[in-house]
């Protein structure tokens, strides 16, 4: 019995270390801004940017792009845009968040 609970208690514990370890992790990665992945991004963010403050904003050039990986939980993209009006025809530069979130969802039968 006394062995059982230890080995129990060893194994709460690295439990308790494996999801503290798995937020930890974080690093910043930089990211080619001719990846079709980082274009395709570049456009989603304008599109929604566009269709939330109702503006006609165009994507002109990606500055930079890096990925901030976030543990297991998920990960982001942050970009530098350049991006015209599409009323005035003025370009300006914007930074860009766009956080992806990785839903894991487990459930013992
Ligand atoms: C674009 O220009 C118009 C007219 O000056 C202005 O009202 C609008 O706020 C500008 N949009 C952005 C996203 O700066």
């Amino acid at each position: 019995m006394a062995t059982m609970r230890s080995s129990c208690l060893i194994i709460i514990s690295l439990l308790v270390l494996g999801s503290l370890s798995a937020f930890a992790w974080t690093f910043i990665k930089p990211m080619d801004v001719n990846d079709p992945r980082v274009i395709e991004i570049a456009n989603f963010a304008i599109t929604e940017l566009n269709h939330k403050s109702n503006t006609n904003l165009k994507l002109v050039k990606i500055e930079s792009c890096v990925t901030q990986v976030l543990g297991v939980v998920g990960y982001n993209y942050q970009l530098v845009l350049l991006a015209s009006n599409g009323t005035t025809g003025e370009t300006n530069k914007y930074w860009v968040g766009l956080g992806i979130q990785l839903a894991i969802r487990a459930s013992k039968l």
